[in-house]
Order: structure tokens, then C-alpha cells, then sequence
């Protein structure tokens, strides 16, 4: 798969934070190319085992060739990983790994519909096999869902005016493209000295709500507390505060001694419970001088690793 190129981002902390040994038993929930999935494998010759599994068919064949040197110690397969307690067994492995968002080839291939650097159809889909694209979404939704997903989702502070306009002017013609539309967003909102694009987070937004990342992610994340064995290390790398504030809440709710009600934290309304998980770093690890200068995309990176109790 030549023009399958993904970077692994963070690899050494990555390695670091799973601490693979001889024999283990890993999940990389987000294969992508196979980066770190095959580091994984190397790290824990001879005998480690690893199952990977990714939405997307073109990354699942990346990774198939990539880790072709280490056949006969994983298993992959195309599938959410909201699903991993369907695939892997309850407490029976030793570390999982989430590399969230998107991958380079799905960025960077226009068909795929997440960029506007170049034009492509409005699609958006990881899985293609799914029906919903950006298209359907920006087409046929409503006013008041379009704004509350470029709001929440995107963090869009011209979300509900956006929404209006888009409304009213799909009505005169359909959006299909993705220039299409990121051009409109500029004429509506124009740059005016910012770096960023003005449509950059109306793409995330709608990326975020066609593969409707939240939902996956928390039933990801519960799974993966599920299958992990009592000191497996469960390891989350985000690109946007949304996926890091909810890998974030779901370490503090399992590590902490206690719940509330009411979604107030004060003393009376406490329970005790036992927890779940503890924090190897709270502190979210970023990539390094190193490896920001040699790969723009990790910029965004956040690294947190929590421990099975
Ligand atoms: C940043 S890339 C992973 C790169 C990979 N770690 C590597 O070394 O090449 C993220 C991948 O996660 C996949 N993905 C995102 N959400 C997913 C989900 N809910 N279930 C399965 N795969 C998902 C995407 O399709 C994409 O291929």
C-alpha cells in the first residue's frame, strides 16, 4: 500500500506508557497504517499478541501489509472499537491503546471528503460502508442541529448564523463539495488576519458528527476498561479538547474513591466506591521539540495513560 504513509505519532511514549513485554496481549483499537501496532509487536517478541481493528478498509490493508513480518501473533479486523468486548475477551489483555482522529491518507485523499485543501465530495465517512455522509448532514439537517454540532462539536462561535445561512442557501443549490462549501463559509466569515481557516472548525464539527466520534469514544473507553486485566495500562492519544476533556473526565470518574449525584461533587451528596483505574500521568504528555519540528500534525497531541486496578 505505497500511498498509505501515517506517521505514529508520540512512538516512544506510546512504547513507554504500554510497557510491552514477551507474551502479552495488546489492543490497538485505531490501526491506521500500523505504526504503532507494529512497534507493539516487536516490543513483545517473542509470543506478544495483538489485535487491532480500525473502520476504515483502507487503513485495515495498510496495516495487514505492514505487519505481515509478525504473522501468526494478531488478529485485526474492520469494525468501531465501541465493539471490543464483542471481539476480545473480559479482562484479558495487558495494554490498549486509542490514537484518535483521522489518519494522513484520509486527510490527504481528496475522495475522502475530510479536507478542503483539496476538492473532494462532502463525505467524511471512516467507514464508507456507512450510510450517512457530510453531504446528508449539511443538506437535509436542521437549522437547530446544524448549529448545535458546529457550537458543541466544532466550538464554531458563528455557529447559529452559519446554520441559518446554510439553511437558506441549499435551498437555491445542494452543497456537494468540499471546496463548495469552505468557500462559502469564507464568504460568510471572512479570514480577517486569522491563520486559520475560517471553515476549519465547521469540518470538524461535521467529521466529528458524521462518524460520530463522542459516542464511540465513551463506549470505546468503557470497553476498554472491560477487557484490560488488572495492571494493563490503558493509553489515549486526543487531537482536539472535546476527546480530551471526555478521556479525561472518564480517568478521574474511575480513579476517584467516590461518586455524586446530581453532577455536583460536594461532600453530602458522595458515595464510596471502589475505583477502577489510577493515573500513571495525570499530566497529559505532548510530543517533544523533536518530533514537532519533523511532524506539524502532532501538534495537537495529548497522551494520557491510566492503569487497571
Ligand atoms: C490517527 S489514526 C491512527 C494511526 C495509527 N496509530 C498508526 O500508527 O498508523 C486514527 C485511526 O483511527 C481510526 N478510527 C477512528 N475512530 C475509530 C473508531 N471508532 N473505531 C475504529 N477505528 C477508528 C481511523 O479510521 C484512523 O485510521
Amino acid at each position: 500500500m505505497p500511498d498509505f504513509v501515517h506517521r505514529p505519532v508520540m512512538l516512544a511514549e506510546v512504547l513507554d506508557a504500554l510497557q510491552p513485554r514477551p507474551g502479552g496481549r495488546y489492543v490497538d483499537a485505531t490501526l491506521g497504517g500500523g505504526g504503532h501496532a507494529a512497534a507493539i509487536l516487536a516490543a513483545s517478541s517473542p509470543g506478544g499478541w495483538l489485535f487491532g481493528c480500525d473502520r476504515d478498509g483502507a487503513a485495515l490493508a495498510a496495516a495487514q501489509a505492514k505487519l505481515a513480518p509478525f504473522a501468526g501473533r494478531f488478529e485485526l479486523r474492520r469494525g468501531n472499537f465501541a465493539e471490543l468486548t464483542d471481539w476480545i475477551a473480559a479482562g484479558s489483555c495487558a495494554g490498549v491503546l486509542f490514537d484518535l482522529g483521522v489518519s494522513s491518507p484520509q486527510l490527504e485523499h481528496a475522495e475522502r471528503g475530510f479536507s478542503f485543501q483539496s476538492d473532494g465530495p462532502l463525505d467524511m465517512r471512516m467507514d464508507v460502508r456507512q450510510a450517512l455522509t457530510a453531504a446528508d448532514l449539511v443538506n437535509t439537517a436542521g437549522e437547530a442541529e446544524l448549529a448545535k454540532i458546529f457550537w458543541e462539536l466544532g466550538g464554531e462561535r458563528d455557529a447559529r448564523r452559519l446554520a441559518r445561512m446554510l439553511v437558506r442557501d441549499r435551498a437555491q443549490r445542494k452543497f456537494e463539495s468540499t471546496r463548495q462549501l469552505a468557500d462559502w463559509i469564507e464568504r460568510l466569515a471572512p479570514r480577517r488576519g486569522r491563520k486559520t481557516h475560517p471553515a476549519t472548525r465547521v469540518f470538524q464539527a461535521l467529521r466529528i458528527a458524521v462518524n460520530d466520534e463522542i459516542g464511540s469514544l465513551r463506549s470505546g473507553l468503557d470497553a476498554a476498561l472491560k477487557i484490560l486485566q488488572p495492571g494493563g495500562r490503558l493509553v489515549v492519544i486526543t487531537f482536539h479538547s472535546l476527546e480530551d476533556r471526555l478521556a479525561k473526565d472518564f480517568g478521574r470518574a474511575r480513579a476517584r474513591d467516590y461518586t455524586f449525584i446530581g453532577g455536583v461533587d460536594v461532600p453530602e451528596l458522595r458515595e464510596p466506591r471502589t475505583p477502577e483505574l489510577k493515573w500513571v500521568s495525570r499530566k497529559a504528555v505532548t510530543p517533544g521539540p523533536a518530533e514537532l519540528a519533523e511532524n506539524p500534525r502532532s501538534r495537537s497531541a495529548h497522551l494520557r495513560v491510566l492503569e487497571k486496578l
